[in-house]
């Protein structure tokens, strides 16, 4: 058995009531024991002292590529496709095993000190295993899923092509695996989007889903050009493409759905289909701004995502609060989107999105330990008559003191307690360069 206090927190426990309190979070074995008041209950394994900061539940990210990590300042200043051509797929097809756990190792570290501590992921075509295995160190909590890449596009590097059936098998096999042990760590069916993967591919991925009960995780409507390619294609809009395959279910995540129309959101209701919210990718590949105010008016869950470093280029989950609440507010006016939604979005609607909502997303007894301590002794957390607003427009990832996942303080004190920081930095510096000139980008 273990123990671990939080002390003297000010706690938004994200809970239905959305109740923000003051005092103690007591943890034993992983899950949460008390919270609120002073729990004097005797001595615990481990005590961390908040200062006064805010305790919240741990950051879900649901749209991540760990393996996009060493892409980071070698992708910038293209639109998706050709963002995606010139860039990512050739440096994907140039991974090996060891960069890919450098990669995952590097991501997790910037994920755990920015306080986040669950992610959905895309990996790359093959090694995923790779990831899947790294990951296991370092206590983040994933959802990993193997890409599925099965159009022979001369568009694509050859490495990153591959059969309907080994594609189909090896991911199978990952989803297998990974559901029967135990841990942090689990897979996922992630086909890349409509335009990388076979009509039987997807297909054969609906069922699978429907018999294991596996997330499907994949990129849907977010560029222009993309939607256009897809409608060449299939002569349909993305969204009703994947649905009349039967994607369209509570299993499917869907990044960004920049370019969901009135009918696409009402389809998105109804099936209840997850919206990944990925503001500064959006951003940044000039890819649109997403209607999330009108999903969030369906009903419809809409979480949130950095997405990867090749297109962001940072993992911090504060960024993409923030970006989420102020984008809507350009759009439909200002408390369109207000704080306390973004924080919704990036705790509760991320435990739904993974199906975890009865374990992950809110500061409650009987939920999974995963928590943040933001530090608030610091000019621009002086003052915070309101902690939603605090968090969301003025806190970054930096301001992230603890981090706790399943019980275990991850980082304290702003430091990583299992990872050797300056480690992960030199073998990403060493790998991504070596990366890069395989891939023939520099
Ligand atoms: N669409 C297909 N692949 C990708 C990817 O890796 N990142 C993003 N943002 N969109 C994609
Ligand atoms: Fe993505």
């Amino acid at each position: 058995m273990s123990t671990l206090l939080v002390r003297n927190a000010t706690i938004l426990t994200m809970n239905d009531a959305f109740d923000i309190v003051d005092g103690d979070v007591s943890v034993r074995d992983g899950v949460i024991t008390a919270v609120g008041g002073d729990a004097d209950d005797g001595r615990h394994d481990t005590e961390i002292d908040a200062r006064g900061g805010f305790l919240l539940p741990g950051l879900i990210q649901t749209h991540v590529h760990l393996c996009q990590t060493l892409f980071r300042g070698y992708a910038d200043d293209l639109p998706l496709l050709d963002w995606l051509r010139r860039r990512v797929w050739p440096m994907e097809a140039a991974h090996t095993p060891a960069s890919l756990a450098v990669s995952a190792r590097l991501a997790a570290s910037e994920l755990l000190l920015s306080g986040t501590t669950t992610v959905l992921t895309m990996e790359t075509v093959h090694d995923t295993e790779a990831v899947l295995e790294a990951l296991g160190d370092t206590g983040l909590r994933a959802v990993v899923g193997k890409c599925m890449m099965d159009v022979d596009s001369p568009e694509v590097p050859r490495r990153l092509r591959e059969s309907t059936r080994d594609s189909l098998q090896e991911s199978q096999g990952l989803v297998a695996r990974w559901s029967a042990r135990p841990g942090l760590v689990r897979a996922a069916f992630a086909p890349r989007f409509a335009l990388s993967c076979t009509r039987d591919l997807l297909e054969a991925v609906a069922a699978l889903s429907a018999s294991t009960g596996a997330l499907i995780h994949t990129h849907a409507s977010e560029s222009p050009d993309e939607m256009e390619a897809v409608r060449r294609l299939t002569g349909m809009d993305n969204l009703d493409y994947l649905a009349q395959i039967g994607l369209a279910t509570p299993r499917l995540c869907a990044a960004h759905c920049v370019w969901a129309g009135d009918a696409q959101q009402g389809l998105l209701a109804r099936q209840d289909v997850k919206v990944l919210h990925c503001p500064s990718s959006n951003l940044k590949l000039g890819s649109g701004v997403a209607p999330v105010v009108e999903l969030l008016a369906r009903g419809v869950s809409v979480s949130l995502g950095a997405d990867g470093a090749a297109c962001n280029n940072r993992l911090d989950m504060f960024e993409e609060m923030r970006l989420a609440a102020v984008l809507q507010a350009m759009r439909r006016g200002p408390g369109a989107l207000p704080a306390r939604d973004a924080l919704r979005m990036a705790t509760r609607e991320g435990a739904r999105a993974l199906g975890l909502s009865t374990e992950l997303g809110s500061i409650e007894p009987g939920k999974r330990a995963d928590l943040i301590v933001i530090d608030r002794d610091r000019p621009h957390l002086a003052t915070a008559p309101d902690p939603c607003s605090a968090i969301v427009y003025s806190a970054t990832g930096a301001d992230v003191r603890a981090t706790i996942v399943n019980g275990e303080a991850v980082v304290r004190d702003f430091a990583l307690v299992r990872l050797d920081r300056d480690a992960v930095v030199a073998e990403a510096r060493e790998a991504a360069g070596a990366l890069a000139r395989r891939a023939g980008v520099v």
